[in-house]
């Protein structure tokens, strides 16, 4: 049996050095996990501070209370130390994460997935939109259902004129149709601008056409221009420019007369065939222009002055010219799509060729 005394004082050293070292314990253990198994090791159910406790039935009486109030505020003490402690880990991490650089710029990429782009018609349309606005025409945009004063009677269509037929036009039951063309935007700007203007309006039309080279959905760009003194020879320019600009220097343009009720004198206009094209510039004819050296890509025409009576415009002071042209025809012209619905039915072996 040990000396009670001996063990009284065996304790009270066991504490002292148990209190002037655990706070630096804790200070070394550099992660949570580590500060943790410290903490166990002290006051853990066989930790140190237990091993003391156990042998406080070897202390005299007088000195347990005195030795349970050290153990105690010890036992505080390092509660609190690990508390700090704790925090101050969890800080320090958090500080790391926000300090650190947020990704690696210097990551290779992730194995590339195929990137896509635009389909040829909204392709073609952008460029045919880039060379009109390149000559200085604005874009104007509008609904395509429509009512029928829009897209037929103020363009001077007559009441009985076939486009105007269930057989041609797709109707709504309430009256209204889908647009046949895009010269509902002349109407549209003329009624709500005044003159002089000069527009583009791309778009989506609607006719009750279906073979290789009609869809009953297909885009058109109207172009149209309103000022004093508007000649023939002014649409004439804008188309040779165009045709020069889309299709390339030199290509020749020509206007053969037409009817359309909203354009007089009216006109469907040819370019050069460029499949076909000769060094020499000549046209040696070919399938795709039936042998004739042209193919057709619009309509044309000065603005009937009865369409500007309809619009408000005094037609004894105002002129102007419009033309019509069909994206997808354009492209197919452009890129030799020999089929229409090829656009439409947007197979991918087709559209990865654009
Ligand atoms: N709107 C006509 C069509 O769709 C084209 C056109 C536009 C003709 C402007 C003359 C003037 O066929």
């Amino acid at each position: 049996m040990p000396d009670p005394a001996d063990a009284a004082a065996s304790i009270e050293r066991s504490l002292s050095t148990l209190r002037a070292t655990f706070r630096q314990r804790f200070e070394a253990a550099a992660t949570e996990q580590l500060l943790r198994d410290e903490n166990a090791k002290i006051l853990g159910k066989s930790g140190e501070l237990k091993a003391v406790l156990n042998q406080m039935g070897s202390v005299p009486a007088e000195s347990r209370k005195a030795i349970g109030t050290i153990v105690n505020t010890l036992r505080q003490e390092v509660e609190a130390a690990f508390d700090a402690q704790l925090q101050a880990l969890s800080r320090k991490q958090r500080d790391a994460e926000l300090n650190a650089a947020p990704f690696d710029l210097s990551l290779p990429a992730r194995s590339p997935s195929p990137l896509g782009h635009a389909h040829p018609i909204s392709k073609v349309r952008d460029e045919i939109v880039d060379v009109l606005v390149s000559l200085g025409f604005a874009v104007h945009d509008g609904p395509e259902v429509e009512i029928a004063d829009n897209n037929f009677t103020k363009l001077g269509f007559p009441a009985d004129h076939p486009a105007t037929d269930m057989q041609d036009s797709f109707w709504t039951t309430g009256g209204l149709l889908l647009r046949t063309h895009t010269s509902n935007i002349q109407i549209r700007a003329m009624m709500s601008h005044k003159p002089p203007m000069a527009f583009i309006a791309p778009g989506v039309v609607y006719r009750r056409d279906d073979d290789a080279t009609h869809s009953p959905m297909f885009h058109q760009i109207e172009c149209f221009l309103v000022d004093r003194n508007v000649t023939l020879a002014n649409l004439r320019g804008v188309l040779s420019e165009f045709a020069e600009r889309y299709f390339g220097s030199g290509t020749p343009v020509r206007l053969r007369p037409s009817y359309f009720p909203f354009v007089e004198p009216g006109a469907e206009v040819d370019v050069g065939c460029p499949f076909c094209k000769q060094p020499d510039g000549t046209r040696a004819g070919c399938s795709v222009c039936k042998r004739t050296g042209w193919i057709e890509i619009l309509g044309c025409g000065l603005i009937h002055p009865v369409v500007f009576e309809h619009c408000g415009i005094d037609p004894e002071q105002w002129t102007g010219f419009a033309f019509g042209m069909g994206v997808e025809r354009v492209g197919m012209i452009k890129y030799g799509i020999p089929d229409v619905r090829l656009l439409f039915e947007n197979d991918p072996r087709f559209l990865e060729q654009f």
